[in-house]
């Protein structure tokens, strides 16, 4: 038997980040979309756990214990008292170290595909538990649509999103460590008062409307001028994806990969032309959002 589940990247419509708490994290008001970027994550009973991934760079996806797919797997083995021998095959298609939540997607997707294979049942809030021990992301790319993440990011609100939101998004010829973006955002913060992060409540209503002018009008990044930082050319991916007639141009979490909302799927269309066009960046796509969470869409027995 085999379970396939597809799983969605995101981007941040907002990322107000806090000062660095004693463990180390920041807390955040983030605030998740879903884009239809997906990977597709199936398992397999193997006689021991093993990782293999296919697709555009999957050679920078490590293969060992520290995919978070291998941890979600030996998690949810761990809970039940059973081996985790599966092999775990990674359909990639989200942009790998990019800041659109690709390993921690295949983190969600590996659990619920093994929940779905083992039988374990376990209880959504479980899942829920396990993703948020897995990383602060991994818990969104169960839940998709979108969703206010507070805390590390890892406690989620689900927010109503009225309309189709039409991206284009560049992807960088090099990745970003997510914690050197924020060690960075420390640094550039230094001695600086930093508010507590809130949730901007003319983005959720922009969303809840489903209006691109009043979210482009309400996007924000706090770890975009660190981003920049460790990677100023990702500034003339911005400037050309506004130029191109983008509403708005942001880093997209930690980066490198810049979002740009367009007003609609045929401006998505010329703005990634131009994108394309501009040799500011190695690959562009569109997509739109939100888009659904985890979800098994194959079993095989
Ligand atoms: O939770 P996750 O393992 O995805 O986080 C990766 C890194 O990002 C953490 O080790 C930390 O450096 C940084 N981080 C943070 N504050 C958060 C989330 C992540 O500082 N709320």
């Amino acid at each position: 038997m085999s379970v396939t589940v597809r799983v969605p990247a995101k981007v941040n419509v907002q990322l107000a980040v806090g000062r660095a708490r004693p463990d180390g994290f920041h807390d955040l008001a983030n605030v998740f979309l879903a884009v239809g970027l997906y990977d597709e994550v199936t398992v397999t009973p193997a006689d021991a756990l093993r990782v293999t991934c296919a697709g555009p760079d999957s050679d920078q996806v490590p293969l060992d214990r520290t995919n978070l797919a291998a941890r979600a797997a030996e998690a949810l083995a761990a809970r039940y008292g059973r081996d985790p021998d599966v092999h775990i095959h990674i359909a990639k298609d989200i942009p790998v170290a990019g800041g659109m939540a690709g390993g921690s997607a295949d983190g969600a997707a590996a659990l619920l595909a093994c929940d779905t294979l083992w039988g374990t049942h376990a209880s959504r809030d479980e899942l829920l538990d396990i993703c948020a021990e897995l990383g602060s992301d991994v818990p969104f790319s169960l839940v998709g649509g979108a969703a206010l993440g507070i805390g590390r990011g890892e406690k989620l609100t689900v927010l109503d999103v009225g309309g189709t939101f039409h991206w284009v998004f560049a992807m960088a010829g090099r990745g970003l460590s997510t914690p050197a973006v924020f060690r960075e955002f420390d640094r550039l913060g230094e001695g600086m008062e930093i508010p507590e992060p809130v949730a901007s409540q003319p983005l959720l209503g922009a969303l809840a409307k489903g209006d691109p002018d009043a979210l482009a009008a309400a996007v924000s990044n706090d770890l975009q001028p660190a981003a920049l930082c460790l990677f100023p050319e990702l500034a003339g991916t911005l400037a050309a994806g506004r130029a191109a007639g983008a509403l708005a141009a942001l880093v997209s979490g930690s980066g490198p990969t810049t979002a740009f909302l367009a007003r609609d799927a045929e401006s998505a269309v010329q703005v990634a032309e131009v994108l394309r066009a501009s040799g500011t960046c190695r690959t562009v796509r569109t997509a739109v959002s939100p888009a659904p969470g985890a979800t098994v869409v194959e079993i095989r027995r």
